[in-house]
């Protein structure tokens, strides 16, 4: 659904560079059934192969952003009613959380707190990198600051051979909560 009222709410999904983005589409998907308008902001290693990015702007109707505009472009997108970050990496929590804004997905990210609309992120990160400190810290100063995060997500293997599902419509449930 490309077609949508000019007057719905502009949703902005940041996708990051883990091997689950390349489903990042049923996240489109459900997002547009609950009559978001959807904006995709991609880091520029999520680019790189990691979803099929022809796909998702046949989807959006929209290009993909993942480099600045240039001084004097107009924005492409209108401002976010909301931002979710899924697939969020272990580097892009990181960074968030630290303030850097060294891609058009981080500064988007750390712009939308000061916007103050409400923002979901999915990590996918294995339990070896979440065990690392600085990722805890983050995620504790990213939920200060009222950032709605679902259910760790590892991406590995379970003990019946298959990956659990990684359960993309949560980002829309978290920004529904008041
Ligand atoms: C095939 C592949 C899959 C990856 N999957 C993940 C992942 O699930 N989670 C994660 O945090 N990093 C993953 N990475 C590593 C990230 O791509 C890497 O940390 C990168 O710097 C993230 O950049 P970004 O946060 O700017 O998107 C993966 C890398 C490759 C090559």
């Amino acid at each position: 659904m490309t077609e949508q009222d000019e007057r719905a709410p502009f949703l902005y999904v940041v996708v990051c560079a883990a091997g689950i983005a390349t489903d990042v589409g049923k996240l489109i998907t459900a997002a547009q059934e609950r009559q978001w308008r959807v904006g995709v902001i991609a880091t520029p290693l999520a680019m790189n192969g990691f979803f099929d990015t022809a796909a998702v702007e046949a989807q959006t109707g929209r290009p993909i952003r993942s480099a600045w505009r240039r001084p004097g472009e107009p924005r492409p997108f209108p401002e976010p009613d909301a931002v979710v970050v899924a697939p969020a990496t272990f580097n892009t929590v990181n960074k968030w959380a630290a303030g850097i804004a060294d891609t058009l997905a981080l500064g988007t990210l750390c712009e939308a707190y000061g916007l103050g609309v409400p923002i979901a992120a999915l990590p996918c990160v294995a339990d070896a990198l979440a065990a690392h400190p600085a990722y805890q810290d983050s995620l504790i100063r990213l939920r200060g600051m009222g950032v709605r995060f679902g259910e760790p997500y590892s991406g590995e293997v379970g003990e019946g051979g298959g990956r659990p599902e990684f359960g993309w419509e949560r980002a829309l449930d978290l920004l529904d909560r008041s």
